[in-house]
């Protein structure tokens, strides 16, 4: 299955309301088995929360054209944030049998922290960080990255997380000239194309149009998506 960075859209309840599919990331595959995690943000999230073991839920998916292009690179670092960590899971699984994998996870505070474990055991180096300081490195992800790399290069940076992160490892991989792919995680509609509701611009040859991070994403070249 080619389906690191792809998502789900999941029906929270068998009734018209809510009546729209919330948009969750593929966290890890085995097998057959596909996993994801989320956090209960709202009203779609917290109905899902309580939904019984054993009880079947209606998924559509995988969705988006997904998969970060990991391969052939030989030192790659990983960035995420908060629920953005979720599809870089199954990505550093897959990159670290090949490669030098150092991933960079920023939380807010040590509540938030999450796969600690899962990650370590997936990467060459885990940093986390949080941002008020009450759990290892206080401070934002990136920076750490940063540092590291000025020290020792690397082929590919992959990130997912708030968008203020993004812009930031988007403008640095431009200035580093580093190839960076990003996961955008829009608001959605439909999430298969029909409803305009995740619209981004995205630069195509001299032009810049609008296109769907639901189809053409949610991983985007960080060069090519304006955000
Ligand atoms: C491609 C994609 C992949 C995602 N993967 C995951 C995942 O693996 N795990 C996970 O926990 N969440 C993920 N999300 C975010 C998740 O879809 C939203 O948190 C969820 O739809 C909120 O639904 P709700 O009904 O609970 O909240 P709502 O009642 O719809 O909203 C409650 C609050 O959450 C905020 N919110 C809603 N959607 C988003 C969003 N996309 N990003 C940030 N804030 C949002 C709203 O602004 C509002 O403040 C993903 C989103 C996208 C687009
Ligand atoms: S969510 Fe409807 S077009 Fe993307």
């Amino acid at each position: 299955m080619q389906n690191h960075g792809q998502f789900l859209e999941i029906r929270v309840k068998d009734a018209i309301e809510p009546l729209l599919r919330r948009p969750i990331s593929i966290y890890n595959i085995e097998g057959d088995i596909v996993e994801f995690i989320f956090q209960v943000k709202g009203k779609g999230t917290e109905i899902l929360s309580n939904r019984e073991v054993g009880e079947y839920i209606d998924i559509l998916g995988p969705l988006g054209q997904g998969s970060f292009n990991y391969e052939g690179k030989k030192n790659i670092a990983i960035l995420g944030g908060g629920i953005g960590v979720f599809p870089l899971y199954e990505l550093a699984k897959r990159a670290n049998k090949n490669a030098n994998v150092n991933i960079y996870l920023g939380f807010r505070n040590k509540d938030a922290v999450v796969l600690e474990d899962e990650f370590n055991k997936v990467s060459s180096k885990l940093v986390i960080t949080t941002d008020d300081g009450s759990y290892k490195q206080k401070g934002f992800a990136i920076d750490l990255l940063k540092q590291d790399i000025e020290k020792e290069n690397v082929d590919a940076i992959f990130a997912c997380g708030p968008l203020p992160m993004l812009k930031a490892v988007k403008q640095y991989a431009e200035e580093k000239k580093i190839p960076c792919q990003i996961s955008l995680e829009e608001r959605m509609g439909c999430g298969i194309g029909v409803c305009l509701g995740c619209a981004v611009k995205v630069n195509a040859g001299e032009q810049t149009v609008y296109t769907h991070v639901c189809k053409a994403g949610p991983v985007f070249d960080s060069n090519v998506v304006e955000i």
